[in-house]
């Protein structure tokens, strides 16, 4: 597949096959492209937790008010920001090189037969305390990925939009 195939037929994946898993190899490609995405001065302030437990799983079905589909997804990947991996320059870039790698997650998943879904937690102020709880973490919860085989092929939708272009 083309990078502009890749592109243009990824969609959100809700519904996933029951207990099909992904091999360690596909998870470390996928891991590898989040970690690949380009960061403001390389500071690549991010880490991934790697949902497998399915008593963490249920908690955060119950925490995270849209992400019901990480029940039966092989795993859910959280992204979460180190802005402490900042300074000067690239100070406060986060959030945008978290979402940066979030997109190449979602993309390799697509380019290996996956599906998967954004689900977001930052900025959402109780969404971010309940995962930094549950995770017990010092990072930032920025945002979950749902990662699975697909039990629903959407069909892929063109969002081209000229009115939103311009030339100056
Ligand atoms: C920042 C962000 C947060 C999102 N949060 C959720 C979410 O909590 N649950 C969900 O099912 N989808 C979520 N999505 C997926 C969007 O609903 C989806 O990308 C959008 O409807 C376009 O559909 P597509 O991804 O199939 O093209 C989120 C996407 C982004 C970028």
């Amino acid at each position: 597949m083309t990078v502009t195939e890749t592109i243009r037929q990824r969609r959100s994946i809700r519904k996933y096959i029951h207990g099909a898993d992904i091999p360690p190899d596909d998870l470390n490609t996928i891991l590898e492209a989040a970690m690949t995405a380009p960061s403001a001065c390389n500071s690549r302030p991010w880490e991934f937790i790697i949902i497998k437990s399915e008593e963490i799983k249920k908690e955060i079905i119950n925490i995270h008010p849209f992400a019901k589909h990480l029940k039966d997804a092989a795993t859910g990947i959280v992204i979460c920001g180190r802005p402490d991996l900042q300074h000067g320059v690239s100070d406060g870039f986060w959030p945008q090189d978290c979402a940066a790698a979030a997109e190449n997650i979602l993309l390799q998943a697509s380019g290996l037969g996956y599906g998967s879904c954004w689900c977001g937690i930052y900025p959402k102020k109780p969404l971010v305390e309940k995962f930094t709880n549950l995770l017990n973490i010092t990072s930032i919860p920025f945002a979950l990925i749902t990662i699975g085989t697909p039990s629903e092929i959407p069909p892929a939708k063109g969002f081209y939009d000229e009115t939103r272009i311009s030339f100056r």
